[in-house]
């Protein structure tokens, strides 16, 4: 099994180039499939979350077609089957965008329904509502969901939460369905509204995404399109706040600030310098940061998947801080693996207390998922001494080159599968 081995100590320090947005990409490939004409999507992350589900839209017989790294071009008229194994859902939720995409192009989907995952049980019911407000028949027969329908028509859409899954998947189906959509209390997140501007480069008539309500005008079909996925918010947070626990100085580029802001509002109230300019932002961290308290929520609020990143750093910051997590029930797993390198966190519910501790020490840890596992890594490279994270397959699912960018910024960081190799790391590194 693959594992990062961290020497800690170094303050990151140089520029990082953000790639496009994973889960942007999971929405638009899935979307790509609803025309018969050829797709192009750039900016595509190479990440193992994006290449299985690559396979799981060419198993069901769309052609897809790698052109570089980080460019691919579907074809969805060879797909010869509507229904999804239940392989590719076990290994990425995100398979569910099948759902909504094959109901809407073909008016009928089959796919598995996804169990709970590492960070507590979610469910799906409001994608269900959706569909079935579109007029579709939904059943769950043999733990597969069978959605169809003879036509697919408009309708007004209340969500019970904000949910980005379920608001993009109802805007997939809706945007070939007849007649109007209104999706209320809609996600706002930019990978929603990338997904909507991607359905309607390809024809579709989708308004106010990125707003609580979308308004969706049913078109007959798609067409051919090309198109470059946003930047990765998510990556680029994380890179943010491991030059704050560094005390580095960071230029992430190739960002859009705006997504970032309320990130960028938490690291200047802890003590941070964050410059921004039109495409990167550039963060500072001259002394020991301090404490504030934090709550994820949607968009634009703290994001869920920035959590961890900031709880390691809070780690490390003068006096207590709370962090409340109010979107995934069990969002806290990687407090254990901390409280190994001498992590001061107390969770109640769905509340950290975190009471600052000036240096954290390098321990054996495993990553519990992707955004926690990168939060250890970030840990590591704070830390005195040497850290090992293993179960590193949860940070490749959604971090291209991870330890290859943290090189680049000085991190004394490798990707190791050997004991031995730890141990020549050890000798290495002294
Ligand atoms: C997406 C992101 C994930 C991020 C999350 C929240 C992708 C592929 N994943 O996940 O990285 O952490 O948004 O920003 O884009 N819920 C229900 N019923 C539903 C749908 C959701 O109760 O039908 C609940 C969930 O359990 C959760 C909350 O709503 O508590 C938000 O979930 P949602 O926004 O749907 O997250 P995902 O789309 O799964």
């Amino acid at each position: 099994m693959d594992k990062f081995v961290i020497k800690g100590g170094n303050p990151l320090v140089g520029e990082v180039e953000i790639g496009g947005a994973k889960n942007a990409a999971l929405a638009i490939l899935t979307a790509a499939i609803m025309t018969d004409e050829p797709v192009t999507v750039e900016n595509i992350p190479d990440v193992s979350d994006i290449n299985v589900l690559l396979e799981a839209i060419s198993v069901i017989g769309a052609t897809t077609e790698r052109i570089d790294r980080h460019t691919v071009r579907i074809n969805g008229s060879t797909i010869g089957s509507i229904s999804v194994d239940y392989e590719f859902i076990k290994k990425i939720r995100a398979s569910y965008y099948l759902l909504g995409a094959l109901l809407g192009k073909y008016k009928r989907a089959e796919v598995p329904l996804p169990g709970g995952c590492n960070i507590g049980s979610r469910p799906i019911d409001q994608h269900l509502k959706g569909f079935r407000a579109l007029g579709a028949t939904v059943e769950i027969r043999h733990g597969v969901i069978v959605a169809s329908a003879e036509n697919l028509h408009g309708a007004h859409i209340f969500m019970d939460m904000v949910s980005v899954g379920a608001t993009i998947n109802i805007m997939m189906a809706a945007a070939l369905a007849q007649g109007n959509t209104i999706i209320e209390n809609a996600a706002r997140e930019p990978h929603v509204v990338d997904t909507a501007n991607f359905l309607n480069s390809m024809g579709a008539n989708i308004k106010g995404a990125g707003t609580d309500v979308i308004r969706i005008r049913g078109v007959e079909k798609l067409h051919r399109s090309s198109y470059a996925i946003v930047p990765d918010m998510i990556e680029a947070g994380t890179y943010m706040f491991a030059a704050a626990a560094t005390k580095g100085d960071v230029l992430v580029k190739n960002v859009i600030p705006k997504h970032l802001e309320a990130m960028t509002a938490k690291l200047v109230e802890i003590g941070c310098d964050v410059e921004e300019f039109d495409d990167a932002v550039r963060i500072t961290a001259k002394h020991r940061l301090g404490r504030t308290h934090v709550k994820t929520l949607p968009y634009p609020g703290f994001p869920t998947d920035m959590q961890p990143q900031i709880s390691v750093v809070l780690g490390l910051a003068e006096g207590t801080s709370i962090v409340t997590e109010s979107i995934f029930e069990n969002r806290f797993k990687y407090v254990d693996e901390l409280a190994r390198m001498g992590a001061s966190i107390k969770v109640e519910g769905n509340t950290a207390i975190i009471d600052g501790i000036a240096t954290l020490t390098g321990a054996r840890i495993n990553a519990p998922d992707l955004r926690a596992g990168a939060a250890l890594v970030i840990a590591g490279l704070a830390a005195e001494g040497i850290t090992v994270v293993e179960d590193i397959v949860y940070i490749e699912r959604g971090y291209e080159d991870f330890d290859k960018k943290l090189r680049l910024l000085g991190a004394e960081i490798e990707k190791v599968t050997e004991e031995r190799e730890i141990q020549k790391f050890r000798l290495r590194v002294g």
